[in-house]
């Protein structure tokens, strides 16, 4: 069993209703990491354009570290979409979500999001920004990803189950989504860049 379990992704991608899904289910600890930096002071500056605070991904790794190394073998589920905020070394499996730009955009549509910060998150989710990000931190071995875009939230919580009990599916393994090919090929990246 792993446990120490990242979740990531795009803002919109399902990350904090999997992530207490998956803590409930497992009786394990649940860290809402950006919240953590917040409330610990953990923080950069204030992004005063995007009117948000922007967190020091040292730090917090740093403090999360402690956490870790204090919790025992008490299982813990980090949410997070920024990969960089967790120390790589103490975490057994990352997975990270993944959402069809056209379904993400109107998930932060319904959030809330303004303009300027839905096409930032949508394009970077396109682009693939946090599973590179991930893949880079932690190496191949240890990240999966679920398409949460047609998923019911029941269904992904099955998907992280058998990922965190080391049965995971190939179909889960990374590089099977491509937003940005499948754009290219139905001539419709225009809709989301210049
Ligand atoms: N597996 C899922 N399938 C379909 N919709 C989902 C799923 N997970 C979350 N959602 C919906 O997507 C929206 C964003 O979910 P949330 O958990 O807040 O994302 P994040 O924490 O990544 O920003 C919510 O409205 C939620 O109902
Ligand atoms: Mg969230």
């Amino acid at each position: 069993m792993k446990n120490v379990i990242v979740i990531t992704g795009t803002p919109g991608t399902g990350k904090t209703t999997l992530s207490k899904l998956l803590s409930k289910e497992l009786k394990a600890h649940y860290i809402d990491v950006g919240k953590l930096a917040i409330e610990k002071k953990l923080l950069i500056r204030e992004d005063l354009k995007r009117k948000t605070m922007v967190i020091d991904p040292e730090k917090t790794s740093l403090v999360l570290q402690h956490i870790i190394q204090t919790s025992k073998n008490k299982t813990l589920i980090l949410d997070t979409h920024i990969p960089e905020s967790v120390p790589s070394k103490l975490v057994s499996v990352v997975i990270v979500l993944r959402t069809d730009p056209y379904v993400l955009k109107k998930r932060l549509m319904d959030k809330g999001f303004n303009e300027k910060k839905i096409k930032e998150n949508v394009q970077a989710e396109i682009l693939g920004n946090c599973l590179s990000e991930a893949i880079i931190l932690f190496g191949l071995e240890r990240i999966w990803e679920i398409n949460t875009s047609y998923l019911e939230e029941k269904d992904a919580l099955k998907t992280a189950l058998k990922i965190i009990s080391e049965k995971p599916r190939e179909k889960n393994r990374p590089g099977k989504i491509d937003w940005l090919g499948k754009l290219y090929d139905e001539k419709r990246l225009s809709d989301f860049f210049e």
